[in-house]
Protein backbone atom coordinates (compact mmCIF):
# COMPACT_ATOMS: atom_id res chain seq x y z
CA UNK A 1 0.00 0.00 0.00
CA UNK A 2 1.48 3.27 -0.63
CA UNK A 3 0.38 6.62 -1.83
CA UNK A 4 0.45 7.55 -5.58
CA UNK A 5 0.61 11.30 -5.63
CA UNK A 6 2.61 13.96 -3.16
CA UNK A 7 -0.55 15.67 -2.99
CA UNK A 8 -3.28 13.18 -1.88
CA UNK A 9 -3.99 10.69 0.62
CA UNK A 10 -5.86 8.32 -2.34
CA UNK A 11 -3.46 5.13 -1.92
CA UNK A 12 -3.31 2.38 -4.35
CA UNK A 13 -3.58 -0.58 -2.21
CA UNK A 14 -7.30 0.61 -1.35
CA UNK A 15 -10.94 0.17 -3.72
CA UNK A 16 -10.92 3.43 -6.29
CA UNK A 17 -14.32 5.26 -6.27
CA UNK A 18 -14.83 5.47 -9.95
CA UNK A 19 -18.72 7.13 -9.89
CA UNK A 20 -20.02 10.07 -7.98
CA UNK A 21 -23.53 10.71 -7.10
CA UNK A 22 -23.99 14.23 -5.89
CA UNK A 23 -26.98 16.05 -4.46
CA UNK A 24 -25.93 19.86 -2.91
CA UNK A 25 -27.86 22.61 -1.48
CA UNK A 26 -26.73 25.94 -1.87
CA UNK A 27 -26.60 28.30 0.68
CA UNK A 28 -26.06 31.73 -0.47
CA UNK A 29 -27.07 33.11 2.85
CA UNK A 30 -24.43 31.17 4.99
CA UNK A 31 -22.09 30.43 2.08
CA UNK A 32 -21.76 26.82 2.76
CA UNK A 33 -23.42 23.87 0.27
CA UNK A 34 -24.70 21.06 2.31
CA UNK A 35 -24.38 17.86 0.50
CA UNK A 36 -24.57 14.21 -0.05
CA UNK A 37 -22.08 12.13 -1.88
CA UNK A 38 -22.53 8.89 -2.94
CA UNK A 39 -19.25 7.44 -3.96
CA UNK A 40 -19.45 4.15 -5.84
CA UNK A 41 -16.25 1.69 -5.81
CA UNK A 42 -14.99 -0.31 -8.58
CA UNK A 43 -15.03 -3.60 -7.09
CA UNK A 44 -16.71 -4.41 -3.14
CA UNK A 45 -13.59 -5.07 -0.94
CA UNK A 46 -13.80 -8.86 0.30
CA UNK A 47 -12.35 -7.82 3.33
CA UNK A 48 -12.44 -4.78 5.79
CA UNK A 49 -10.21 -2.35 4.57
CA UNK A 50 -9.32 1.38 5.25
CA UNK A 51 -10.58 3.94 2.34
CA UNK A 52 -8.57 7.44 2.58
CA UNK A 53 -10.66 10.19 1.25
CA UNK A 54 -9.09 14.26 0.68
CA UNK A 55 -10.62 16.49 2.30
CA UNK A 56 -9.77 20.25 3.42
CA UNK A 57 -12.21 22.11 5.88
CA UNK A 58 -15.67 19.55 5.22
CA UNK A 59 -17.84 19.05 8.24
CA UNK A 60 -18.59 15.54 7.84
CA UNK A 61 -21.92 14.54 9.45
CA UNK A 62 -22.69 10.74 8.37
CA UNK A 63 -20.72 7.73 6.65
CA UNK A 64 -23.06 4.93 6.02
CA UNK A 65 -23.15 2.30 2.81
CA UNK A 66 -26.18 2.94 0.31
CA UNK A 67 -27.93 1.04 2.29
CA UNK A 68 -28.11 3.21 5.40
CA UNK A 69 -25.58 1.16 7.87
CA UNK A 70 -23.14 3.46 9.46
CA UNK A 71 -19.38 2.71 8.73
CA UNK A 72 -16.98 3.81 10.69
CA UNK A 73 -14.89 6.87 10.23
CA UNK A 74 -12.17 9.02 11.36
CA UNK A 75 -11.19 12.32 10.24
CA UNK A 76 -6.79 13.42 10.80
CA UNK A 77 -5.98 16.58 11.98
CA UNK A 78 -5.41 18.85 8.52
CA UNK A 79 -2.32 18.88 7.27
CA UNK A 80 -1.24 22.58 6.11
CA UNK A 81 -1.37 21.22 2.51
CA UNK A 82 -3.26 18.43 1.69
CA UNK A 83 -5.97 19.39 4.10
CA UNK A 84 -7.57 16.15 6.44
CA UNK A 85 -7.67 12.81 5.40
CA UNK A 86 -10.97 11.26 5.60
CA UNK A 87 -10.49 7.24 6.49
CA UNK A 88 -13.36 5.24 6.39
CA UNK A 89 -13.47 1.86 7.83
CA UNK A 90 -15.35 -0.01 5.07
CA UNK A 91 -16.50 -3.50 5.83
CA UNK A 92 -16.72 -6.63 3.41
CA UNK A 93 -18.65 -6.62 0.17
CA UNK A 94 -19.24 -2.41 0.36
CA UNK A 95 -19.09 -1.36 -3.06
CA UNK A 96 -20.74 2.60 -2.06
CA UNK A 97 -20.96 4.94 0.83
CA UNK A 98 -22.88 7.81 1.52
CA UNK A 99 -21.32 11.05 3.12
CA UNK A 100 -23.43 13.70 4.45
CA UNK A 101 -21.47 16.75 5.28
CA UNK A 102 -21.33 20.26 4.36
CA UNK A 103 -18.43 22.65 3.16
CA UNK A 104 -16.13 24.91 5.31
CA UNK A 105 -17.38 28.53 5.12
CA UNK A 106 -13.93 29.63 3.18
CA UNK A 107 -13.85 26.47 1.03
CA UNK A 108 -10.88 26.92 -0.86
CA UNK A 109 -12.08 25.80 -4.19
CA UNK A 110 -15.38 27.99 -3.85
CA UNK A 111 -15.77 32.31 -4.13
CA UNK A 112 -18.93 33.33 -2.88
CA UNK A 113 -19.42 36.95 -4.24
CA UNK A 114 -21.37 39.52 -3.04
CA UNK A 115 -23.68 41.58 -5.75
CA UNK A 116 -21.72 44.02 -5.58
CA UNK A 117 -19.06 41.42 -7.23
CA UNK A 118 -21.08 41.23 -10.49
CA UNK A 119 -22.27 43.26 -13.09
CA UNK A 120 -25.83 42.15 -12.85
CA UNK A 121 -25.90 42.92 -9.00
CA UNK A 122 -26.63 39.38 -8.27
CA UNK A 123 -25.26 37.20 -6.60
CA UNK A 124 -22.43 34.72 -7.87
CA UNK A 125 -20.46 31.33 -6.75
CA UNK A 126 -18.52 29.26 -8.79
CA UNK A 127 -15.36 27.02 -8.17
CA UNK A 128 -12.39 26.28 -9.52
CA UNK A 129 -11.06 22.42 -8.07
CA UNK A 130 -7.25 22.79 -9.70
CA UNK A 131 -5.04 21.96 -8.62
CA UNK A 132 -5.80 20.55 -5.13
CA UNK A 133 -9.47 22.31 -4.25
CA UNK A 134 -11.69 19.63 -5.52
CA UNK A 135 -11.42 17.89 -1.50
CA UNK A 136 -13.01 21.80 0.14
CA UNK A 137 -15.88 20.41 -2.24
CA UNK A 138 -16.07 16.79 -2.20
CA UNK A 139 -14.71 14.27 -0.23
CA UNK A 140 -12.93 12.14 -2.91
CA UNK A 141 -9.46 10.81 -4.21
CA UNK A 142 -8.69 13.70 -5.29
CA UNK A 143 -5.93 12.62 -7.35
CA UNK A 144 -5.66 12.98 -11.55
CA UNK A 145 -4.40 9.07 -11.11
CA UNK A 146 -8.41 8.33 -10.28
CA UNK A 147 -11.23 9.34 -12.49
CA UNK A 148 -14.75 9.47 -11.84
CA UNK A 149 -17.89 9.89 -13.84
CA UNK A 150 -20.59 11.64 -11.66
CA UNK A 151 -23.93 12.74 -11.83
CA UNK A 152 -25.17 16.44 -9.55
CA UNK A 153 -28.09 17.85 -8.39
CA UNK A 154 -27.75 21.07 -7.20
CA UNK A 155 -30.60 22.71 -5.37
CA UNK A 156 -30.13 26.97 -6.46
CA UNK A 157 -32.38 29.78 -6.22
CA UNK A 158 -34.94 29.42 -8.81
CA UNK A 159 -33.97 33.26 -9.73
CA UNK A 160 -30.22 32.15 -10.58
CA UNK A 161 -29.03 29.92 -13.34
CA UNK A 162 -27.15 27.25 -12.08
CA UNK A 163 -24.22 25.20 -14.68
CA UNK A 164 -21.61 22.81 -14.15
CA UNK A 165 -18.95 21.20 -16.73
CA UNK A 166 -21.33 18.75 -17.20
CA UNK A 167 -24.09 17.79 -19.15
CA UNK A 168 -27.03 19.52 -18.36
CA UNK A 169 -30.32 17.12 -18.36
CA UNK A 170 -32.66 20.20 -17.21
CA UNK A 171 -34.20 22.47 -14.29
CA UNK A 172 -37.54 21.60 -12.71
CA UNK A 173 -38.84 23.34 -9.46
CA UNK A 174 -38.28 21.92 -5.77
CA UNK A 175 -40.12 24.00 -3.46
CA UNK A 176 -40.24 27.20 -2.08
CA UNK A 177 -37.52 29.59 -4.32
CA UNK A 178 -35.69 26.66 -5.03
CA UNK A 179 -35.16 24.81 -8.18
CA UNK A 180 -33.34 21.81 -8.97
CA UNK A 181 -30.40 21.30 -11.37
CA UNK A 182 -29.25 18.04 -12.95
CA UNK A 183 -26.41 17.27 -15.13
CA UNK A 184 -24.26 14.26 -15.78
CA UNK A 185 -20.25 13.44 -16.51
CA UNK A 186 -21.00 10.42 -18.37
CA UNK A 187 -16.67 10.79 -19.22
CA UNK A 188 -14.63 9.81 -16.68
CA UNK A 189 -12.84 12.96 -15.20
CA UNK A 190 -10.31 14.11 -13.33
CA UNK A 191 -11.42 15.59 -10.11
CA UNK A 192 -9.91 18.34 -10.29
CA UNK A 193 -12.04 18.92 -13.53
CA UNK A 194 -15.09 18.84 -11.19
CA UNK A 195 -16.77 22.77 -11.70
CA UNK A 196 -20.15 24.47 -10.86
CA UNK A 197 -21.23 28.26 -10.83
CA UNK A 198 -24.77 29.93 -10.03
CA UNK A 199 -25.27 33.14 -10.82
CA UNK A 200 -27.29 35.68 -13.39
CA UNK A 201 -26.15 34.15 -16.36
CA UNK A 202 -27.94 34.15 -19.62
CA UNK A 203 -26.72 32.16 -23.19
CA UNK A 204 -25.92 32.91 -26.87
CA UNK A 205 -24.77 29.99 -29.32
CA UNK A 206 -22.17 30.14 -31.48
CA UNK A 207 -22.60 26.95 -33.57
CA UNK A 208 -24.24 23.92 -33.06
CA UNK A 209 -21.89 22.10 -30.34
CA UNK A 210 -20.78 25.91 -28.90
CA UNK A 211 -22.40 28.68 -27.02
CA UNK A 212 -21.22 31.40 -24.32
CA UNK A 213 -22.71 32.05 -20.87
CA UNK A 214 -22.23 35.69 -18.82
CA UNK A 215 -24.10 37.87 -16.71
CA UNK A 216 -26.57 39.90 -19.36
CA UNK A 217 -24.21 42.76 -19.59
CA UNK A 218 -21.39 41.30 -21.33
CA UNK A 219 -23.12 38.95 -23.50
CA UNK A 220 -23.18 40.71 -26.22
CA UNK A 221 -19.38 41.52 -26.41
CA UNK A 222 -18.54 37.72 -25.57
CA UNK A 223 -19.92 36.78 -28.17
CA UNK A 224 -18.54 39.04 -30.59
CA UNK A 225 -15.17 38.59 -29.18
CA UNK A 226 -15.52 34.35 -29.47
CA UNK A 227 -17.32 34.40 -32.59
CA UNK A 228 -15.02 31.67 -34.11
CA UNK A 229 -14.56 29.23 -31.04
CA UNK A 230 -16.42 26.46 -33.50
CA UNK A 231 -13.96 27.17 -35.92
CA UNK A 232 -11.51 26.49 -33.69
CA UNK A 233 -13.15 23.10 -32.34
CA UNK A 234 -13.33 22.01 -35.80
CA UNK A 235 -9.70 23.07 -36.21
CA UNK A 236 -8.66 21.55 -32.92
CA UNK A 237 -10.06 18.09 -34.15
CA UNK A 238 -7.98 18.16 -37.55
CA UNK A 239 -5.31 18.68 -35.57
CA UNK A 240 -5.41 16.47 -32.66
CA UNK A 241 -8.74 13.75 -33.38
CA UNK A 242 -11.83 13.72 -32.32
CA UNK A 243 -13.38 15.91 -29.70
CA UNK A 244 -14.86 13.30 -27.13
CA UNK A 245 -16.78 15.80 -24.72
CA UNK A 246 -19.61 16.46 -26.85
CA UNK A 247 -19.85 20.04 -26.31
CA UNK A 248 -17.85 23.23 -26.01
CA UNK A 249 -19.03 26.09 -24.09
CA UNK A 250 -17.92 29.40 -22.81
CA UNK A 251 -18.46 30.91 -19.19
CA UNK A 252 -17.81 34.01 -18.95
CA UNK A 253 -17.17 34.78 -14.73
CA UNK A 254 -16.99 38.00 -12.74
CA UNK A 255 -13.57 39.72 -12.72
CA UNK A 256 -12.53 38.10 -9.17
CA UNK A 257 -11.96 34.69 -11.22
CA UNK A 258 -7.86 34.36 -10.54
CA UNK A 259 -6.67 32.53 -13.69
CA UNK A 260 -7.39 33.64 -17.45
CA UNK A 261 -9.52 30.49 -18.40
CA UNK A 262 -9.95 26.99 -16.43
CA UNK A 263 -10.24 23.96 -19.26
CA UNK A 264 -13.80 22.41 -17.10
CA UNK A 265 -14.69 19.58 -19.08
CA UNK A 266 -17.27 20.66 -21.94
CA UNK A 267 -17.32 24.07 -20.24
CA UNK A 268 -14.38 26.75 -20.15
CA UNK A 269 -14.29 29.25 -17.14
CA UNK A 270 -12.92 32.48 -18.13
CA UNK A 271 -12.12 35.53 -16.63
CA UNK A 272 -14.08 39.07 -18.53
CA UNK A 273 -10.25 40.61 -19.26
CA UNK A 274 -10.49 37.75 -21.93
CA UNK A 275 -13.01 39.91 -23.57
CA UNK A 276 -11.14 42.85 -24.59
CA UNK A 277 -13.23 43.63 -27.66
CA UNK A 278 -10.29 43.21 -30.74
CA UNK A 279 -10.14 39.10 -30.36
CA UNK A 280 -6.64 39.60 -29.08
CA UNK A 281 -7.16 36.88 -26.31
CA UNK A 282 -8.57 34.19 -28.42
CA UNK A 283 -5.51 32.22 -27.86
CA UNK A 284 -6.69 31.41 -23.77
CA UNK A 285 -9.45 29.91 -25.44
CA UNK A 286 -7.38 28.20 -27.66
CA UNK A 287 -5.41 27.05 -24.98
CA UNK A 288 -8.37 25.56 -23.29
CA UNK A 289 -9.35 24.03 -25.84
CA UNK A 290 -6.69 22.20 -26.68
CA UNK A 291 -7.09 20.93 -23.19
CA UNK A 292 -9.93 18.66 -24.09
CA UNK A 293 -7.15 16.52 -25.73
CA UNK A 294 -4.03 17.41 -23.02
CA UNK A 295 -4.66 17.34 -19.53
CA UNK A 296 -8.37 16.10 -19.59
CA UNK A 297 -8.17 13.08 -21.66
CA UNK A 298 -4.44 12.63 -21.11
CA UNK A 299 -3.99 13.67 -17.66
CA UNK A 300 -0.48 13.98 -15.51
CA UNK A 301 -0.57 11.51 -12.98
CA UNK A 302 0.24 14.47 -10.36
CA UNK A 303 1.18 18.19 -9.94
CA UNK A 304 5.00 16.95 -10.40
CA UNK A 305 4.39 15.89 -13.88
CA UNK A 306 2.28 19.46 -14.50
CA UNK A 307 4.25 20.15 -17.78
CA UNK A 308 2.28 17.20 -19.74
CA UNK A 309 -0.76 19.19 -19.46
CA UNK A 310 0.46 22.51 -19.29
CA UNK A 311 3.40 21.95 -21.76
CA UNK A 312 1.50 19.79 -24.47
CA UNK A 313 -1.56 22.40 -23.93
CA UNK A 314 0.91 25.18 -24.45
CA UNK A 315 2.47 24.08 -27.64
CA UNK A 316 -1.20 22.72 -28.91
CA UNK A 317 -2.55 26.16 -28.35
CA UNK A 318 0.37 27.45 -30.67
CA UNK A 319 -0.65 24.67 -33.16
CA UNK A 320 -4.30 26.13 -33.04
CA UNK A 321 -3.30 29.64 -33.45
CA UNK A 322 -0.93 28.92 -36.40
CA UNK A 323 -3.27 27.29 -38.23
CA UNK A 324 -6.20 30.08 -37.85
CA UNK A 325 -4.09 33.30 -37.55
CA UNK A 326 -0.71 32.00 -39.46
CA UNK A 327 2.94 31.21 -38.46
CA UNK A 328 3.30 34.68 -37.98
CA UNK A 329 0.96 35.19 -35.59
CA UNK A 330 2.34 31.78 -33.77
CA UNK A 331 5.58 32.99 -33.57
CA UNK A 332 4.76 36.66 -31.78
CA UNK A 333 2.90 34.23 -29.11
CA UNK A 334 6.27 32.32 -28.92
CA UNK A 335 8.13 35.06 -28.91
CA UNK A 336 6.07 36.67 -25.56
CA UNK A 337 6.25 32.98 -23.75
CA UNK A 338 10.00 33.16 -24.46
CA UNK A 339 10.19 36.78 -22.53
CA UNK A 340 7.68 35.10 -20.00
CA UNK A 341 10.06 32.34 -19.45
CA UNK A 342 13.15 33.62 -18.91
CA UNK A 343 11.90 36.42 -16.45
CA UNK A 344 10.19 33.57 -14.33
CA UNK A 345 13.63 31.29 -14.63
CA UNK A 346 15.51 34.62 -13.19
CA UNK A 347 13.26 35.11 -10.64
CA UNK A 348 12.82 31.63 -9.64
CA UNK A 349 17.05 31.66 -9.53
CA UNK A 350 17.27 34.94 -7.18
CA UNK A 351 14.85 33.26 -4.85
CA UNK A 352 17.27 30.48 -4.90
CA UNK A 353 14.53 27.87 -6.32
CA UNK A 354 16.13 27.06 -9.12
CA UNK A 355 14.41 23.40 -8.69
CA UNK A 356 10.85 24.32 -9.83
CA UNK A 357 12.44 25.44 -13.34
CA UNK A 358 12.92 21.78 -14.37
CA UNK A 359 10.12 20.19 -16.01
CA UNK A 360 9.59 16.95 -14.11
CA UNK A 361 9.31 18.89 -10.03
CA UNK A 362 9.79 17.11 -6.89
CA UNK A 363 6.67 18.75 -5.10
CA UNK A 364 6.46 16.74 -1.78
CA UNK A 365 5.32 19.17 1.19
CA UNK A 366 4.59 21.78 -1.61
CA UNK A 367 1.67 23.28 -2.32
CA UNK A 368 1.12 23.36 -6.02
CA UNK A 369 -0.72 26.71 -6.13
CA UNK A 370 2.65 28.39 -4.72
CA UNK A 371 4.94 26.68 -7.27
CA UNK A 372 2.42 27.73 -9.93
CA UNK A 373 4.88 29.48 -13.15
CA UNK A 374 4.96 29.82 -16.70
CA UNK A 375 7.55 27.57 -16.52
CA UNK A 376 5.75 23.96 -17.21
CA UNK A 377 4.16 25.98 -19.87
CA UNK A 378 6.73 28.07 -21.76
CA UNK A 379 10.02 25.45 -21.34
CA UNK A 380 7.79 21.91 -21.59
CA UNK A 381 6.28 23.69 -24.97
CA UNK A 382 9.52 24.62 -26.25
CA UNK A 383 11.18 20.90 -25.42
CA UNK A 384 8.02 19.67 -27.67
CA UNK A 385 8.62 22.28 -30.67
CA UNK A 386 12.48 21.04 -30.10
CA UNK A 387 11.37 17.76 -30.83
CA UNK A 388 9.02 18.57 -33.34
CA UNK A 389 12.78 20.25 -35.32
CA UNK A 390 14.76 17.28 -34.35
CA UNK A 391 12.46 14.90 -36.05
CA UNK A 392 10.21 16.81 -38.47
CA UNK A 393 6.31 18.12 -38.26
CA UNK A 394 5.17 15.01 -39.65
CA UNK A 395 6.66 11.94 -37.70
CA UNK A 396 6.05 14.79 -34.49
CA UNK A 397 2.38 14.71 -35.10
CA UNK A 398 2.75 10.71 -35.47
CA UNK A 399 3.60 10.56 -31.86
CA UNK A 400 1.37 13.41 -30.88
CA UNK A 401 -2.03 11.22 -32.16
CA UNK A 402 -0.31 7.80 -31.17
CA UNK A 403 0.30 9.66 -27.84
CA UNK A 404 -3.40 11.02 -27.30
CA UNK A 405 -4.57 7.48 -28.45
CA UNK A 406 -2.34 5.96 -26.31
CA UNK A 407 -3.31 7.60 -23.23
CA UNK A 408 -6.97 8.58 -23.14
CA UNK A 409 -8.82 9.11 -20.57
CA UNK A 410 -6.04 7.75 -18.28
CA UNK A 411 -2.84 9.55 -16.52
CA UNK A 412 0.48 9.44 -16.88
CA UNK A 413 4.20 10.50 -15.73
CA UNK A 414 6.85 12.41 -17.02
CA UNK A 415 8.96 8.82 -17.25
CA UNK A 416 5.72 7.22 -18.94
CA UNK A 417 5.73 9.93 -21.58
CA UNK A 418 9.95 9.14 -22.27
CA UNK A 419 9.10 5.37 -22.72
CA UNK A 420 6.79 5.71 -24.92
CA UNK A 421 8.23 8.50 -27.09
CA UNK A 422 11.29 6.42 -26.99
CA UNK A 423 9.03 3.52 -28.49
CA UNK A 424 7.92 5.29 -30.91
CA UNK A 425 10.41 7.33 -32.39
CA UNK A 426 13.99 5.68 -30.84
CA UNK A 427 16.53 8.04 -30.20
CA UNK A 428 14.83 11.07 -30.69
CA UNK A 429 14.49 12.09 -27.12
CA UNK A 430 18.54 11.94 -27.05
CA UNK A 431 18.73 14.37 -30.11
CA UNK A 432 17.49 16.62 -28.64
CA UNK A 433 18.81 16.53 -25.43
CA UNK A 434 15.85 15.89 -22.90
CA UNK A 435 17.46 14.88 -20.12
CA UNK A 436 18.34 18.38 -19.95
CA UNK A 437 15.15 19.63 -20.96
CA UNK A 438 13.28 17.23 -18.10
CA UNK A 439 15.24 17.37 -15.28
CA UNK A 440 18.15 20.57 -15.59
CA UNK A 441 17.29 23.68 -14.58
CA UNK A 442 17.31 27.03 -16.72
CA UNK A 443 16.75 26.44 -20.92
CA UNK A 444 18.90 24.63 -22.97
CA UNK A 445 21.13 26.76 -25.46
CA UNK A 446 20.15 25.30 -28.07
CA UNK A 447 16.73 25.87 -27.59
CA UNK A 448 14.52 26.68 -30.68
CA UNK A 449 13.86 30.34 -31.24
CA UNK A 450 10.67 31.36 -33.45
CA UNK A 451 11.97 34.74 -35.42
CA UNK A 452 9.78 36.42 -37.28
CA UNK A 453 10.02 40.07 -39.43
CA UNK A 454 7.50 41.97 -37.00
CA UNK A 455 9.44 40.83 -33.77
CA UNK A 456 12.74 41.83 -35.57
CA UNK A 457 10.93 45.04 -36.56
CA UNK A 458 9.67 45.72 -32.99
CA UNK A 459 12.75 45.02 -31.22
CA UNK A 460 15.43 47.02 -33.27
CA UNK A 461 12.94 49.88 -32.68
CA UNK A 462 14.76 50.20 -28.80
CA UNK A 463 13.42 53.31 -26.67
CA UNK A 464 12.55 54.80 -30.68
CA UNK A 465 8.56 55.18 -30.53
CA UNK A 466 7.19 53.88 -33.32
CA UNK A 467 5.15 55.71 -36.07
CA UNK A 468 2.31 56.80 -36.42
CA UNK A 469 1.93 54.12 -39.72
CA UNK A 470 3.91 51.16 -37.91
CA UNK A 471 1.35 51.51 -34.23
CA UNK A 472 -1.66 51.67 -36.03
CA UNK A 473 -0.74 48.29 -37.95
CA UNK A 474 -0.11 46.82 -34.32
CA UNK A 475 -2.36 44.73 -32.08
CA UNK A 476 -1.87 43.87 -28.83
CA UNK A 477 0.94 40.89 -28.64
CA UNK A 478 2.97 43.87 -30.82
CA UNK A 479 2.43 46.52 -28.35
CA UNK A 480 3.21 43.93 -25.51
CA UNK A 481 6.22 42.84 -27.27
CA UNK A 482 6.85 46.81 -27.65
CA UNK A 483 6.71 47.73 -24.04
CA UNK A 484 8.63 44.62 -22.94
CA UNK A 485 11.52 45.34 -25.10
CA UNK A 486 11.90 48.90 -23.69
CA UNK A 487 15.02 48.81 -21.70
CA UNK A 488 14.84 48.36 -17.87
CA UNK A 489 16.28 51.71 -17.37
CA UNK A 490 13.88 53.50 -19.64
CA UNK A 491 13.70 57.02 -18.25
CA UNK A 492 10.51 58.55 -17.24
CA UNK A 493 10.15 61.45 -19.53
CA UNK A 494 10.03 58.60 -22.29
CA UNK A 495 8.11 56.47 -21.01
CA UNK A 496 5.56 60.18 -20.48
CA UNK A 497 6.33 60.95 -24.35
CA UNK A 498 5.50 56.93 -25.36
CA UNK A 499 2.05 57.41 -22.99
CA UNK A 500 1.65 60.96 -24.56
CA UNK A 501 1.18 59.33 -28.20
CA UNK A 502 -0.29 55.59 -27.06
CA UNK A 503 -2.05 56.46 -24.13
CA UNK A 504 -0.76 53.09 -22.61
CA UNK A 505 -1.82 53.84 -19.18
CA UNK A 506 -5.59 53.73 -20.36
CA UNK A 507 -4.58 50.77 -22.53
CA UNK A 508 -7.97 48.50 -22.43
CA UNK A 509 -5.84 44.73 -22.86
CA UNK A 510 -4.84 43.65 -19.60
CA UNK A 511 -1.80 42.24 -20.88
CA UNK A 512 -0.45 45.35 -22.50
CA UNK A 513 -1.93 47.52 -19.69
CA UNK A 514 -0.07 45.29 -16.67
CA UNK A 515 3.46 44.86 -18.95
CA UNK A 516 3.23 48.91 -18.96
CA UNK A 517 1.88 49.77 -15.79
CA UNK A 518 4.77 46.88 -13.99
CA UNK A 519 7.83 49.04 -16.25
CA UNK A 520 5.84 51.97 -14.81
CA UNK A 521 5.86 51.27 -11.58
CA UNK A 522 9.39 49.36 -11.81
CA UNK A 523 10.46 53.44 -13.21
CA UNK A 524 8.55 55.60 -10.57
CA UNK A 525 6.33 56.81 -13.56
CA UNK A 526 3.66 58.21 -11.42
CA UNK A 527 0.54 58.24 -13.41
CA UNK A 528 0.89 54.27 -13.12
CA UNK A 529 0.79 54.29 -9.23
CA UNK A 530 -3.14 55.18 -9.91
CA UNK A 531 -3.98 53.15 -12.61
CA UNK A 532 -2.53 50.13 -10.81
CA UNK A 533 -4.60 50.97 -7.80
CA UNK A 534 -7.91 50.78 -10.26
CA UNK A 535 -6.69 46.90 -11.64
CA UNK A 536 -5.53 45.79 -8.65
CA UNK A 537 -9.00 46.71 -7.30
CA UNK A 538 -11.13 45.67 -10.37
CA UNK A 539 -9.29 42.18 -11.31
CA UNK A 540 -8.70 39.34 -9.47
CA UNK A 541 -6.24 37.36 -12.54
CA UNK A 542 -3.46 36.55 -10.65
CA UNK A 543 -1.56 36.74 -13.92
CA UNK A 544 -1.83 40.51 -13.34
CA UNK A 545 -2.33 40.68 -9.31
CA UNK A 546 0.95 39.19 -9.18
CA UNK A 547 3.62 41.45 -11.50
CA UNK A 548 1.84 44.33 -10.17
CA UNK A 549 2.33 43.78 -6.81
CA UNK A 550 5.85 42.16 -6.69
CA UNK A 551 6.87 45.38 -8.55
CA UNK A 552 5.27 47.68 -6.24
CA UNK A 553 6.70 45.54 -3.18
CA UNK A 554 9.84 45.53 -4.65
CA UNK A 555 9.90 49.50 -4.60
CA UNK A 556 10.94 51.39 -1.35
CA UNK A 557 8.65 54.09 -2.35
CA UNK A 558 5.55 51.91 -3.06
CA UNK A 559 5.85 48.94 -0.76
CA UNK A 560 3.47 50.29 1.96
CA UNK A 561 1.49 50.75 -0.67
CA UNK A 562 1.05 47.35 -1.87
CA UNK A 563 0.13 45.97 1.76
CA UNK A 564 -2.01 48.98 2.59
CA UNK A 565 -3.86 47.68 -1.35
CA UNK A 566 -3.46 43.61 -0.39
CA UNK A 567 -5.12 44.61 3.19
CA UNK A 568 -8.13 46.36 1.50
CA UNK A 569 -8.58 44.47 -1.43
CA UNK A 570 -8.32 41.01 -0.30
CA UNK A 571 -11.45 40.86 0.62
CA UNK A 572 -12.88 40.62 -2.83
CA UNK A 573 -9.59 38.34 -4.10
CA UNK A 574 -10.63 34.42 -4.65
CA UNK A 575 -9.46 32.08 -1.82
CA UNK A 576 -6.28 31.03 -3.75
CA UNK A 577 -5.18 34.74 -4.93
CA UNK A 578 -5.28 35.08 -0.71
CA UNK A 579 -3.21 32.39 -0.45
CA UNK A 580 -0.57 33.41 -2.58
CA UNK A 581 -0.31 36.96 -2.85
CA UNK A 582 0.99 37.42 0.46
CA UNK A 583 4.39 34.96 -0.43
CA UNK A 584 4.71 37.68 -3.17
CA UNK A 585 4.53 40.25 -1.36
CA UNK A 586 6.74 38.99 1.08
CA UNK A 587 9.23 38.10 -0.90
CA UNK A 588 9.55 41.04 -2.94
CA UNK A 589 10.43 42.66 0.30
CA UNK A 590 7.12 43.83 1.20
N1 LIG B 1 -5.30 24.79 -16.07
C1 LIG B 1 -4.86 26.12 -16.16
C2 LIG B 1 -5.22 26.96 -14.98
C3 LIG B 1 -4.72 26.43 -13.66
C4 LIG B 1 -3.50 25.81 -13.55
C5 LIG B 1 -5.50 26.57 -12.56
C6 LIG B 1 -3.07 25.32 -12.31
C7 LIG B 1 -5.08 26.09 -11.34
C8 LIG B 1 -3.86 25.47 -11.22
C9 LIG B 1 -5.37 26.79 -17.43
O1 LIG B 1 -5.46 25.94 -18.53
C10 LIG B 1 -4.37 27.82 -17.83
O2 LIG B 1 -3.27 27.44 -18.11
N2 LIG B 1 -4.75 29.09 -17.86
C11 LIG B 1 -3.89 30.15 -18.31
C12 LIG B 1 -4.22 30.46 -19.74
C13 LIG B 1 -3.08 30.90 -20.57
C14 LIG B 1 -1.86 30.03 -20.49
C15 LIG B 1 -3.50 31.05 -22.02
C16 LIG B 1 -4.12 31.34 -17.43
O3 LIG B 1 -5.04 31.33 -16.62
O4 LIG B 1 -3.37 32.30 -17.50
ZN1 LIG C 1 -3.58 25.30 -19.23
Amino acid sequence: MARIDPHSYADDGQPSVTHLDWDARVDFGATVITAEAVLRLAAAPVEAVPLDLDTRGLVIETVETERGQSLAWDLADPDPVLGARLRVHLTAGVDGLRIRYRTGPNASALQWLAPDQTSSGAPFLYSQCQAIHARSLIPVQDTPSRRITYTAALRVPSDLQALMAAEALGTEPSGGATAVARFRMPQPIAPYLFALAVGMLEARDLGARTRVWAEPAILDAAAHEFADVDAMLTTGERLFGPYDWERYDLLVLPAAFPYGGMENPRLTFLTPTVVAGDRSQVSVVAHELAHSWTGNLVSNANAEHFWLNEGFTTYAERRIVEALSGVEAAALDWALGRRALDEAIALFKQQGQTALTLLRTRLEGLDPDEGYSVVPYEKGALFLRALEDAVGRERFDHLLHAYITRFRFQALTTEDFEAFAEEQLPGALALVGSERWLREPGVPSDAPRMSTARLDAIESLGTRLPSDTEAAAWRAVEWELYVESLPEDVSTDVLAEIDGRFHLTAAKGYDVLTAWLALGLKRGYAPAVARAEEVLGTVGRMKYLKPLYRVMAGRAETRQLARALYDRFQPRYHPIARQVIPGVLESAGG
